[in-house]
Order: structure tokens, then sequence, then C-alpha cells
């Protein structure tokens, strides 16, 4: 493909290089995939106000992510398997995040160990942790996350039960892997793919391989790993989490406002706003239809990370400006990987992200009373130099009030005819003017 301008590109690249099976994997969602839909079309109902001659000569996207510098509010998501889109691809991913200056995230259920991360990377990375019935291995598990140095503990906590993903299923992407004729020809016909993979550390779980006792071969510690989310996990046992892990605590998964009040009760410094990009609970809301309601409720109190169904710098804006402080990304990420590998998530997954807003911040706006045209009043979108405009708590009702107003879904009004109260009405302008003298 000779011009690469959208990770809708990434994807068919990515879809042609790697195997059917690991395609879909990281592509689908679970059930009948609504949620997983609704992510992407819930954000995308959301306009913007244009306005225009407004100086935004003097713009950035460098903002602080749990009180660390970061080039921009965008993380890389946890992500299982990535070693299985391309040859190391935990390692490749973490350097090209490391290298656009944003953090990225290991998940429980990568390829490479959290040890071969920190040993091919200069700076500390995120692990993503899922808890499991063994709770010696989890403990183990923390305490080499702290001894790889890691800067920030990710508490995946909507996967108690996996969501069944069909097309996984049909794919014989199962515990123990189905291995058919078309999957070994699939295979035969992606030879850069098999070499990547061959060439990689590992293939299989790195983290859990090697560390529990009679899971030797694939298929065993499949089994082993399949049975061991643990049903039980309860609030109380984020205190035992936390009497190990001393770090920054972030809890990944959070969809409901009455969570996100527990969550703040447990000293977490961060929740993530998200659905599991739709591959868990089929029928959940989409995340941004819940993250303005859970900004108002304990944006003040916790940092509001955001993901599911990002797919445009376009997105993240749509993000901020309903409140998240940074949003992560897992497919947009995992297609460039399996596209192009370190080069894939580099020079595309991340710089669109990069490229995008600043293009836009010019839309923000103060409100205009005047304005007849019912458009979605949109204005606190502008990144000025610390961030993004914050959401003023109690202030910003937009998500029920969206629904209530009747751009839902299942709306007969159009989505550009909602008006979504004072919310954002919030001096977006003055930020703009602000940022351009380096006060923000
Ligand atoms: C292939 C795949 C594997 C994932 N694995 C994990 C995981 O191991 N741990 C986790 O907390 N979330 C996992 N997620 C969820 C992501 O962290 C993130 O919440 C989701 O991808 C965001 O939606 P998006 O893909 O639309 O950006 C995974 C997502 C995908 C697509």
């Amino acid at each position: 493909m000779k011009h690469i301008t959208c990770i809708e590109d990434l994807r068919q690249l990515h879809k042609r290089r790697v195997p059917k099976a690991f395609f879909d994997y990281a592509d689908r969602g679970s059930y009948t995939e609504d949620t997983l839909r609704a992510n992407s079309e819930d954000l995308q109902q959301i306009k913007f106000r244009q306005r225009i001659l407004v100086d935004v000569s003097k713009r950035t996207l460098a903002t602080t992510i749990l009180g660390e510098p970061s080039a921009m509010p965008l993380i890389l998501a946890p992500v299982g398997l990535l070693g299985m889109q391309h040859g190391d691809g935990e390692i490749y991913a973490c350097r090209a995040a490391q290298a656009a200056g944003i953090p990225f995230t290991q998940s429980t259920m990568s390829i490479c160990s959290i040890e071969d991360i920190a040993a091919a990377v200069d700076k500390p990375f995120w692990f993503q942790l899922y808890v499991m019935k063994d709770r010696g291995f989890i403990k183990s598990l923390i305490e080499r996350a702290i001894a790889a140095k890691c800067s920030a503990l990710v508490l995946t906590v909507d996967l108690q039960v996996i969501g069944q993903r069909h097309q996984d299923i049909k794919n014989g992407m199962t515990v123990p892997p189905e291995w058919s004729l078309s999957k070994l020809i699939d295979f035969a016909t992606k030879p850069a793919w098999v070499s990547g993979v061959l060439q990689g550390k590992r293939r299989t779980f790195g983290n859990i391989a090697g560390h529990v006792k009679g899971t030797e071969d694939l298929t065993k510690l499949s089994e082993w790993t399949a049975s061991q989310f643990d049903t039980s996990l309860s609030w109380k046992d984020i205190d035992w989490i936390r009497s190990i892990w001393p770090g920054k605590l972030i809890l990944k998964g959070i969809l409901d406002v009455e969570d996100a009040e527990l969550a703040a009760k447990t000293g977490a410094q961060a929740i993530v706003v998200s659905n599991h990009g739709g591959r868990q609970l089929d029928g959940a809301p989409s995340s941004i239809e819940v993250l303005p309601e859970i900004v108002d409720e304990v944006g003040s109190k916790l940092e509001i990370m955001f993901d599911g169904g990002i797919r445009t710098g376009m997105d993240i804006m749509r993000a901020l400006a309903l409140g998240a402080k940074s949003c992560m990304i897992g497919r947009a990420y995992a297609y460039g990987l399996g596209a192009g590998g370190q080069e894939g998530v580099a020079k595309h997954s991340t710089s669109w992200a990069r490229s995008s807003p600043p293009r836009w911040a010019c839309a923000a706006s103060t409100p205009s009373p005047r304005s007849t045209t019912r458009c979605w009043r949109f204005e606190a979108i502008a990144i000025p130099p610390t961030g993004v405009v914050p959401a003023k708590a109690g202030t910003h009702n937009h998500s029920r009030a969206r629904f209530e107003h009747g751009c839902g879904p299942n709306s007969s009004q159009q989505s550009s005819s909602v008006v979504m109260g004072p919310c954002f009405r919030t001096s977006a302008c003055t930020h703009l003017l602000e940022s351009s003298q380096g006060l923000g």
C-alpha cells in the first residue's frame, strides 16, 4: 500500500500479513458485537462545532499522565498475544511507545515476559494484571513487575469470566487450539509472519510459562490459564494487591458510576473507563456514553482514562472533551504491529494521533447563544500546552443529556440536533488564548 493514511489502512495490511485466526482475535468482539460497534458509532455521533479565526499558532499535545510528562494524552493499552501478531511484538510496541514519549502497558497474557521487555527497552513500562486463583503466582507476578521497575500497575477488573468471542471458536482459537488443513495453509501463505514469529524469543505465554508447575507444554499452559480467572475477585482483593504493590495503581474496566465511586475509595490513582473494547459484556454501553457521568462523579478524585473505539485523533479529542485526561488504544496499534512491526506502530498508530488533534484544535470556541444551527455544543476541544481543557466538575451531564434529549442510537433525532446543556461552555476559547501565551 503506497499511502497509509488511516487505521483502516493498517487494518487491511494486518489482515493480509497475519494468519486469520490472529487477525480475527485482535479485530473482533464478544457475542453479537453490539458493544464493539457502539464504541465507534457513539464516538462518531459527537460532532465538533467549528469556529474560525482564533489564534492557534502555539499548540502542543504534551501533557502529564499520573504526574509524569507524556508527549500526548495517549497510552498503548494492554493487548494479549501481541507476540503472535508479530514476533517479539510486545518489545516492538513498547519501543515504539517509548520513542513516541507515551506509556506502554504490557498484558499479563503477553508472549514476551516482563523480564524480556525490561531487558529490551530503556524506560519503565506499565504492567497489566489479571488476578488468578493461584494467589501465590499473582503475588510473584506483582513482585516481578516491581523488580522490572514497572511504573504503574493496571488492574483489569472486567474479566472474571471471559466473554465468548464467536469468531475465535470458529477459527479454532480455543483451549487447546484446534488445528486444521486450512489453518496450516493460511500459515504457509504468510511466510514473513512465520519467520518473524519463529525468530521471536517465545511462542507461549511468557509470564506464565516456567513459573507455574505442571504447565510445560502449550496446551496444558492454555488450559491452566483458562481455568485460573478468578470469579470470586471482589473489591476487598484490591487491599491485598495494594499491600504488595507500592506504586501507582490504575483500575481498568469501569463502566458504571457506582463502581467508579467504589474505585475512588480504594486508593487507586486512576481508572480506565472501558468495556474491554467490546470483548466482554456484550450489550454494555459504549465507553463514551458513560464517560461524562463518571467524570462528573469522580473526576475530582481520580485521574480518568478512557478507551474503546478510538481510531482517529478526533476520537481522542472527543474523549478528552468529555472529561478524560488521557486515552488508551488497543486495536489501533495492534493493527499497526501486524501491518509493520515497530514501524507500523510508531509511524502510523501513534503518529495519526499526533497529527489529527492539533489540526483541529482551532475548532474550539466560546458558546454562541445566537447560534441557530442546532449542532452539538462541543466546545472544549482545545489542546493547550498543559493538556486538554478540563471539564468542570459537576457541570456536564452530557451523557445523560445526550440520551434524554434523544440523541441515542435509537432516537429518531439526528445526532446533530442535540444541545448538550451547559457542560462544555467552559471557556475553551480562553484556554486557547491562554495556551498561546504559554499559560494553559
Ligand atoms: C486483541 C486484544 C487483546 C486484549 N487483551 C487485553 C488484556 O490482555 N488485558 C486487558 O486488560 N485488556 C485487553 N484488551 C482490551 C484493551 O486493553 C482495550 O481495553 C481495548 O482494546 C480498547 O478498545 P479498542 O481496541 O477499540 O481501542 C485487549 C484488546 C484486544 C483488542
